[in-house]
């Protein structure tokens, strides 16, 4: 006789433990009431557009002014075109970034030359490294980091838009900008097992990388993929307690403005693209108007140099 029984489904993510969250505060920000165009509008080199997947300017300004006082040590390991590195340093902290690909690494570059006077300057640097190799890329930082600022690739085929061949028919990404790069040692290409492995690689990293104390925020996108919905938060959560760090708090990145007690969605034209994909294939999509940004403290006290005398 046929065996009729539906073979299970394997899981996107392993099983975990549940972390305690029950006492993790949670906020709201509200870090869209302007546009991402006009955020970056006359302070960033016009380029940066180029990349995917930036972080909102008044996202990582909140981050540092929230997470670190001025002068301290800020560290991005995948830092793209480095906004958390310029908004930091515009904030009065040093800054430090790390980035796989040669053309974003030197885009952050230039643009930390157009957006900083030399003072500002001569206190961030980006480094061309494998965030997943963090100890040797970043070996003098060892526990001089206070706050460690990323956002990850979301395990989605983001790509630099081409509106042009796409209102004529062609794609709306071309292939070779799909994950950030061709190069598969990119995160951006990652998924499933993979993907955590590697972040689990870069969690302990940046524990590595921060004092007892510091803390680590992590801004992520929950993802759908025909219909399915990929949990990065609890994911990022899982990981990062696995790589030590307390679970410290959650806010929610508002991806739209407040107007006259309504909220207005910004998508962007890629994620706005998507759903309408999705949606005209019958699948249930929403825009998703918010990321989530997770919290996390490295547990233990600061050897203060005086207790050593
Ligand atoms: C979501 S973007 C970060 C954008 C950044 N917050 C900004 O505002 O420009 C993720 C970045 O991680 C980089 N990346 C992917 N894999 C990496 C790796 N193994 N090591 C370092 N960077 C990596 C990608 O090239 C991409 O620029």
């Amino acid at each position: 006789m046929t065996d009729t029984t539906p073979t299970p489904r394997t899981p996107r993510c392993t099983a975990r433990p549940e972390p305690e969250r029950s006492d993790v505060p949670l906020g709201i920000w509200p870090v869209a009431q302007q546009t991402a165009q006009r955020q970056r509008a006359g302070r960033y080199l016009p380029e940066v557009a180029r990349h995917p997947g930036k972080m909102l300017p008044a996202l990582a300004r909140r981050i540092v002014a929230e997470y670190c006082a001025p002068g301290a040590l800020v560290a991005d390991p995948m830092c793209g075109i480095g906004t958390t590195l310029a908004e930091a340093a515009l904030l009065g902290r040093r800054a430090v970034g790390v980035e796989l690909e040669a053309r974003w690494a030197l885009l952050a570059e230039a643009n930390l030359d157009h957006m900083l006077d030399a003072p500002a300057r001569q206190q961030v640097e980006v480094r061309r490294g494998d965030a997943r190799h963090l100890a040797e890329v970043c070996a003098d930082l060892a526990a001089r980091v206070d706050l460690v600022v990323t956002s990850p690739p979301y395990g989605c085929d983001a790509g630099m838009i081409d509106k042009r061949a796409w209102l004529s028919g062609g794609r709306l990404c071309p292939v070779d900008t799909l994950n950030y790069s061709t190069d598969k040692a990119n995160l951006g290409h990652a998924r499933g097992q993979a993907y955590e492995q590697a972040m689990a690689e870069i969690y302990t990293g940046c524990a590595r990388l921060l004092r007892p104390g510091g803390h680590l925020v992590v801004v992520t996108k929950n993802t759908r993929r025909r219909g399915a919905m990929l949990d990065l938060a609890g994911l990022t959560v899982a990981l990062a307690t696995a790589a030590g760090f307390s679970y410290l708090g959650h806010v929610i990145a508002l991806h739209a403005a407040i107007r006259d007690g309504d909220l207005v969605a910004r998508p962007s034209y890629w994620q706005a693209t998507q759903v309408r994909h999705a949606r005209a294939k019958g699948e249930p999509a929403h825009l998703v108007a918010h990321e989530d940004v997770s919290v996390f403290l490295l547990p233990g006290t600061r050897k203060d140099p005086a207790d050593a005398r």
